[in-house]
């Protein structure tokens, strides 16, 4: 049996984070800044025909509403070399989100991070309301994919894929090491 859900926000979010999910940053310059919101309830296969991916803003969000005045908003996926700037980029200081991180800026002005496994270069599709959150779908008009590893959110925590493939690499190098 399921405990029942008696208002404990606490452990709702501590039974959720138990799911992994990827991380994204959706980034556009606005009004002349570089502006960025990173989502860890991005998710594709929403619809391949139109293409549209989504994400849920929390209505609270002060991010949100800039990035939906731009024209067109660069969706990047965290590659673990974003492991060490992925708090900072989340941070709610906007002045230094960007510190560390190399960006490309598209002719549309989205903004596009390196290192990142995907790009999609989106159009906002539709906000739908959703609770304390409203859900955004966005309409895909450009991509492009890189051989970067994807950062992995779960547990609250940053970490990254592991294969059993990988292991047995990392297994190997660690015997290498060894000898
Ligand atoms: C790993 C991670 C995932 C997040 N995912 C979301 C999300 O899916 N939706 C959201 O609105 N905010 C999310 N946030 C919070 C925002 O990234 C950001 O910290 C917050 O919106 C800052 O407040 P502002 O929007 O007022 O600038 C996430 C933060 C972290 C660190």
């Amino acid at each position: 049996m399921t405990t029942p859900y008696v208002d404990d926000v606490q452990a709702l979010r501590r039974v959720f984070s138990g799911f992994p999910s990827g991380v994204a940053a959706l980034a556009a310059v606005v009004d002349g800044d570089p502006t960025v919101l990173v989502v860890s309830s991005f998710s594709v296969g929403v619809s391949q025909d139109p293409p549209l991916v989504l994400c849920a803003v929390q209505r609270s969000s002060t991010t949100w509403p800039l990035l939906a005045k731009a024209p067109a908003i660069g969706v990047s996926v965290l590659g673990e070399d974003h492991t060490g700037n992925a708090r900072r980029l989340a941070s709610r200081d906007k002045d230094t989100r960007f510190e560390g991180i190399d960006t490309l800026v598209s002719d549309s002005g989205s903004v596009f991070l390196h290192g990142a496994p995907i790009w999609l270069d989106c159009s906002i599709e539709g906000v739908h309301d959703a609770g304390d959150h409203e859900i955004v779908v966005l309409r895909v008009l450009g991509f492009r994919d890189f051989p970067h590893r994807p950062l992995i959110w779960h547990r609250s925590a940053f970490t990254t894929l592991h294969s059993a493939a990988q292991e047995e690499v990392n297994g190997l190098d660690r015997v290498k090491g060894e000898r």
